[in-house]
């Protein structure tokens, strides 16, 4: 199947690995129809995210620049005992992490939430989130994992006896990996009220035109459907329920579009929005930055003319001139001379705002008692010059929970990278041979393994000479994502080796598919094992629905 032609909504059989097609990082420009009427982001350079296709990441550095997808390799040294898919670079990106790493330090709550749609085997790409979850969870946090139910229903079209049986499939391979379901929570999509009430919230503040620009959705997409991206939005927020907390959601980068819809979403239902500002008119970041350079250097200024202190205030107009002298010309700084030039001789300095959003009159009156130091009321915005931006962060997030509000934390993120098939090119589940299923019978594993494409050369010779490509073969990652496991040594001996020529494949291909069918055998008897396990778990396995 190629990107072009790949199913959407119609077929049941699906491509859940979404690793894929070179073609799912498009410009968000043209859009083209897809199967189910609706129609998805194209543009000429393959750059987008899309949810719904069959993924693949044809240059990750993309995602940093045009996504803003942050590096994961930038926080490794603050993340406690990283995990090895951290390690080793398979867990390449972030959104936010930094918080959650800062609760797991400080033995502040946090917690992490995944969720899988049930369209088929549970396979070794399932696997990385799994660990993700199961590794965040013995850290200390808070763990979900959810059976998206009613997106594999609604946007794959599975039978709701297909996503029973592949729903338990999951559960009992992410048991038997080492999820602790009585420290955590399952659930599944249409089974939690809480979840359906939160997703009605959520849609409350979201409309059709934002999902038709972020997933192209069109007029013949289904309403269920829609459900199903509110009820993700709810799934995300989900933990924060009972207290907020940093959130981490370990996902494929192609769940991006809705990583950001629901930071987007927690941060417009919160009552306050906090700012920093430099006088009363309103100014965007860039503003912002050109009014601090300002402030800072003529606050010097003023304190040596004046070393008794407290005398002349820096003006605005003062800032204006200052700006117009030091700043090259721009439209950004023709914007903020005129707002200074308009406010005169008012004052310029440096403060903490807090804008009115969600917040009932009750909330704001509480609001602006609850500010300490020397304030300023207005309409819809109060400015305080005696707390710092934490401080003003954390009381517009008590007030808010004190009246009734989330005060949800923006959620974060980590992205793994997709694994290249075995056959080369994407793994899918719709070409058994590309990938491997935890439920493949360990003999099968073992011949997938041997029947792999490889990074070797034509001839022994050569590979002995020339070395071969372990970063272009998938036999590598099998090794590096999950054969050599903690072992981060053995994962360096296979690359060393490898491009040192000092490997061959034949051997390579023989230790890991040993190494698969043992991995495989293993887990299979460990899935026996928590059987019991799942069957106590408070987690509903038979939908009780009309079928279709
Ligand atoms: N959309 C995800 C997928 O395609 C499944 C999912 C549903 C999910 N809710 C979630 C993932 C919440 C992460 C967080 O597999
Ligand atoms: Fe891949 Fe192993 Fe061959 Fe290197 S020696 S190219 S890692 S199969």
């Amino acid at each position: 199947m190629t990107g072009d032609e790949r199913p959407r909504e119609t077929e049941a059989s699906s491509d859940d690995q979404r690793p894929a097609s070179g073609e799912d990082w498009r410009e968000p420009a043209g859009r083209r129809a897809v199967a189910d009427g609706g129609t998805e982001a194209a543009g000429d350079d393959g750059a987008t995210l899309d949810p719904w296709g069959s993924a693949t990441v044809a240059d990750y550095r993309k995602l940093f620049e045009e996504f803003g997808i942050e590096e994961f390799d930038e926080l490794l040294d603050e993340v406690p005992d990283p995990h090895y898919l951290m390690r080793r670079g398979v867990i390449f990106g972030h959104r936010d992490y930094r918080r959650v790493a800062e609760a797991m330090v400080n033995d502040e709550p946090f917690a992490a939430l995944s969720g899988f749609m049930p369209t088929g085997d549970p396979h070794i790409g399932h696997k990385l989130v799994f660990d993700e979850l199961i590794w965040h969870q013995r850290q200390g946090g808070d763990a979900y994992a959810l059976i998206a139910d009613l997106e594999a229903n609604s946007a794959r079209g599975m039978s709701w006896d297909e996503i029973d049986e592949h729903a338990r499939d999951y559960l009992l391979s992410l048991l038997a990996l080492g999820f602790d379901p009585e420290e955590g929570t399952l659930y599944r999509q249409s089974g939690d009220r809480d979840v359906q009430d939160l997703a009605f919230e959520l849609g409350a503040s979201a409309n059709f035109s934002e999902l038709e620009n972020i997933y192209g959705f069109s007029g013949e997409t289904s309403v269920s459907h829609m459900q199903s991206v509110v009820t993700q939005m709810a799934d995300i927020l989900y933990p924060q329920l009972d207290e907020p907390k940093p959130t981490v959601i370990p996902v494929g980068p192609d769940q991006d579009p809705h990583v950001r819809l629901a930071r987007d979403l927690a941060a417009r239902t919160r009552y306050f929005g906090v700012t920093k500002a430099y006088a009363s008119f309103e100014a965007d970041a860039g503003e912002r930055e050109l009014l601090a350079a300002a402030h800072a250097a003529l606050a010097d200024e003023a304190a040596e003319r004046d070393e008794g202190g407290g005398g002349e205030p820096v003006r605005c107009e003062d800032a204006a001139d200052w700006l117009e002298a030091e700043m090259t010309a721009d439209e950004v700084r023709a914007t903020i001379v005129a707002k200074l030039r308009e406010a005169g001789k008012e004052p310029l300095r440096p403060r903490v705002r807090f804008l009115d959003r969600n917040a009932t009159d009750e909330a704001f009156e509480a609001l602006i008692d609850a500010v300490a130091g020397e304030k300023r009321v207005f309409d819809e915005h109060v400015d305080a010059f005696d707390l710092s931006r934490d401080e003003a962060e954390a009381l517009a997030r008590e007030v808010e929970l004190d009246h009734g509000g989330y005060g949800f934390v923006a959620p974060s993120s980590i992205y793994h990278r997709f694994m290249t098939g075995l056959t080369g090119g994407k793994m899918s589940s719709s070409v058994p041979a590309s990938h491997i299923s935890l439920l493949d019978d360990p003999e099968d594993g073992y011949d997938k393994v041997k029947a792999a494409t490889t990074g070797g050369r034509e001839t022994a010779e050569k590979q002995r000479e020339l070395g071969g490509r372990a970063d272009e073969c998938p036999v590598y990652e099998l090794y590096a994502y999950l054969l050599a496991g903690d072992d981060d040594e053995f994962a360096k001996r296979v690359y060393d080796e490898c491009v040192g020529g000092e490997r061959l494949c034949g051997d390579c291909k023989e230790q890991a598919a040993e190494l698969m069918r043992e991995f495989l055998e293993d887990h299979q008897r460990k899935r026996e094992e928590v059987e019991e396990l799942l069957e106590r778990a408070d987690i509903e396995l038979d939908s009780d629905r009309a079928r279709r």
